[in-house]
């Protein structure tokens, strides 16, 4: 049977199915490069707007594993985890230490930042020789030498490689289906023998309302279990953003503020805890994961992870050439932080793209001085930006105005997990 684009899209556009054959052919012939850019875009959108069943995720998820290479480490204990992608989300970091010094090894197929939130590799290569560009044959004396790789997703499913950069520019990034075989299809890719899912939900996050969240975790969870990967999920709280910092040098900062035993709680907890389900879901016993943090272990770990790509912890992390401050304009306490603000504003700055292929800046991002909950002083510095390029500061001050403020009473507290969700 043959197709063609056009009719393709217009099927979707006018709400039919996709079918196996056809979707076979356009993942295949996309990664070919034999679909324009621009054709690709609108089909995108129209999968967007009229969605697609669960038969033709699991297929478009097939088709795009079916693109690329597929990792084996059934000899090696191995789980990893993913996020959906969250603001100041630098969790990877920490984790991957953690779990490898408990017993794990983590064989992490990493991507870079999409839309407002940011990426594993973006944050890593703000350290000074750091590569993700490991051959398979690296990632795998790694995995039995350090106990972790952290690595371009490139080579897995490198369909999804070229539909991520193009979601992230085309504004199609906020869709089930592509969300879930996005994830899944590198992750599946990777021969990682266990997976755990943090799916974030809030406003900082790709699923803004809990009952979407829930049906992206269990299509996930499904498809893991689908393909033989024992799979959980946790639904975790994105409406604030994940500790004190958003932007790529600054989270590696506040990663191994972690990892020296310090770091904000939130940090800790969620490291802490998805360690925890990890290592169940592996079957390693007996093992406490803050317990590594507390005695070093996980730092080793680290160090040695970033040592073994190249990277040198000695030089000091980039900082933006130029800062400006919010300061409180009273006194009181400190209120909700809105998460989409914050990462909205560390994109304004420079920590994101906004055309494929460019440059983000390691040094640019925000800090955030006081937690929500915490005393304010009137006139003390509540957030300070950072980047190397001053224009950004008007825009990026545009988009924290509203999302965060000083009153009289502190907010509600939020469970940061919300739900745990095996099957
Ligand atoms: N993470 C991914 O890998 N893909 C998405 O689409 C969203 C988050």
């Amino acid at each position: 049977m043959s197709f063609d684009a056009p009719t393709v899209i217009k099927t979707k556009r006018d709400g039919g199915r996709l079918s196996d054959a056809a979707i076979d052919w356009v993942i295949d012939a996309y990664t070919g490069g034999q679909i324009a850019e621009e054709q690709m875009s609108a089909l995108l959108m129209a999968i967007f707007l009229r969605g697609m069943d669960a038969d033709e995720t699991a297929r478009w998820t097939a088709a795009m594993m079916a693109s690329g290479e597929r990792l084996d480490f059934s000899d090696l204990l191995t789980v990893d985890k993913h996020s959906t992608g969250g603001v100041g989300d630098k969790i990877t970091l920490p984790l991957v230490a953690v779990v490898a010094a408990c017993g794990a090894a983590v064989p992490q197929a990493s991507g870079r930042g999409l839309g407002h939130t940011g990426g594993t590799l973006d944050k890593l290569e703000s350290i000074a020789g750091f590569t993700a560009d490991l051959t398979n044959s690296q990632v795998r004396q790694q995995l039995r030498d350090v106990g972790a790789a952290i690595f371009a997703a490139g080579r897995l499913a490198p369909a999804d490689a070229k539909l991520y950069a193009l979601r992230d520019i085309t504004g199609t990034v906020e869709s089930l289906p592509l969300i879930a075989s996005s994830v899944m299809s590198k992750k599946l890719a990777e021969g990682a023998g266990a997976l755990v899912l943090d799916v974030k939900v809030g406003t900082g996050a790709f699923m803004t309302s809990e009952d979407r969240a829930r049906e992206l975790a269990h299509t996930m969870v499904r498809l893991g279990a689908a393909h033989g990967v024992p799979t959980h999920a946790l639904l975790t709280d994105m409406n604030r953003p994940l500790g004190l910092t958003a932007g790529n040098a600054l989270e590696v900062a506040e990663a191994l503020d972690v990892l020296a035993g310090g770091g904000p709680p939130d940090v800790v907890e969620l490291t802490v805890t998805l360690a925890t389900e990890m290592l169940r879901l592996a079957g390693v016993d007996g093992r406490d994961p803050a317990q590594t943090l507390r005695d070093g272990t996980a730092m080793d770990r680290f160090r040695a992870l970033i040592a073994a790509q190249g990277g040198d912890l000695s030089v000091p992390l980039p900082v933006g050439a130029c800062s400006e401050s919010v300061t409180a304009p009273r006194g009181g306490t400190m209120g909700d932080i809105d998460a989409m603000a914050v990462g909205m504003t560390a994109w304004r700055l420079g920590a994101g793209r906004s055309r494929p292929g460019e440059r983000v800046q390691p040094g640019a991002g925000i800090r955030i001085h006081r937690r929500p909950g915490e005393p304010v002083a009137a006139g003390e510095p509540l957030f300070t930006l950072y980047t190397d390029t001053p224009e950004r500061f008007p825009a990026a001050m545009a988009e924290l105005d509203g999302g965060w403020s000083v009153g009289d009473v502190p907010p509600a507290p939020r469970p940061l997990v919300i739900d745990r969700i095996t099957g």
